[in-house]
């Protein structure tokens, strides 16, 4: 799964990005739904996290990111990132000649497919403040909170999310930052995942609700934008099996060791890459 597959001219090439490991969440899911295309991922991990930084500086890494992936052949550009998307996909979309989906559209088209009216979204500190959540949502007939929880990025790309080794900061920091947000939305009963790293928190924000007891119902983007990219292609994707090529801007073996729990099996060989400061 590692090198291009060149015995298959019409297959698709597909790029997709994120800050770090979160967007392999819908790498995960564009697999088993376009089988037969090549991808192309990058973490940009050196850069990690965007979620803390400027409108300025998380458009300008975007963009840098985003032209890595054409430059390598990429046909379409997934921003498997929520919070590039809410900040740069104009940009992106205008400073690129391939066509740009980004996670925020079909996340809110997700939970408007299960959501009765108030829906909570966590996402990182960037996203919040830009309310693209909030606009989407709206547009769609639902209210929206939005909770900004800065520590669970770095939470998740420590690895500190396995229930039985080393979970307990991690449980602590979603109780204190989940009772926050239940106070400003004490009728949501749909729960959004504004944040690709988050998926893999998803079990323990399902045990923190309980514990909270006020169960909701946990969704994610990833699915709903690999559907949003199985709608845009023109070709018919053929039955072969997915090529995957790698890279990331930092710590190669930390990218393949913690990258295999959120696609759920090994990467494979993953490239360094330097994509300046
Ligand atoms: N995975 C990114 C997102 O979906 C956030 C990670 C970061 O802050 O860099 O927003």
């Amino acid at each position: 799964m590692t090198t291009r597959d060149t015995s298959a001219p019409g297959k698709p090439v597909i790029g997709v990005f994120d800050s770090g490991f979160g967007g392999l969440t819908v790498l995960r899911a564009l697999l088993p739904l376009i089988p037969g295309a090549h991808y192309i991922y990058l973490g940009d991990t050196a850069r990690l996290p965007y979620g803390s930084k400027s409108r300025e500086t998380i458009t300008r890494y975007a963009l840098s990111s985003a032209r890595f992936l054409a430059d390598q052949g990429a046909e379409l550009l997934v921003i498997a990132c929520n919070t590039a998307t809410a900040l740069a996909l104009d940009d992106l979309k205008a400073n690129l000649s391939i066509p740009v989906i980004g996670v925020i559209e079909p996340g809110a088209q997700a939970a408007k497919a299960q959501a009765e009216a108030d829906v909570l979204v966590l996402a990182t500190a960037a996203t919040t403040q830009s309310r693209a959540y909030t606009q989407a949502l709206t547009e769609l007939g639902l209210k929206a909170t939005e909770k900004a929880c800065p520590l669970l990025v770095p939470l998740v790309e420590e690895g500190w999310i396995d229930h039985r080794v080393n979970a307990a900061v991690t449980l602590e920091v979603l109780r204190i930052y989940l009772l926050e947000a239940l106070a400003d939305a004490p009728r949501a009963s749909t729960l959004l995942l504004g944040c690709t790293h988050y998926p893999l928190l998803k079990p323990l924000i399902e045990t923190t609700l309980r514990n909270l007891h006020h169960p909701m119902r946990v969704i994610d983007s990833a699915e709903a934008t690999a559907q949003a990219v199985a709608a845009h292609l023109t070709t018919t994707a053929s039955t072969a099996a997915p090529t995957c090529e790698f890279y990331a801007t930092d710590s190669i073996e930390k990218f393949q060791r913690l990258g295999s729990n959120f696609l759920g099996h090994p990467l494979g060989e993953v490239r360094l890459i330097d994509l300046g400061g």
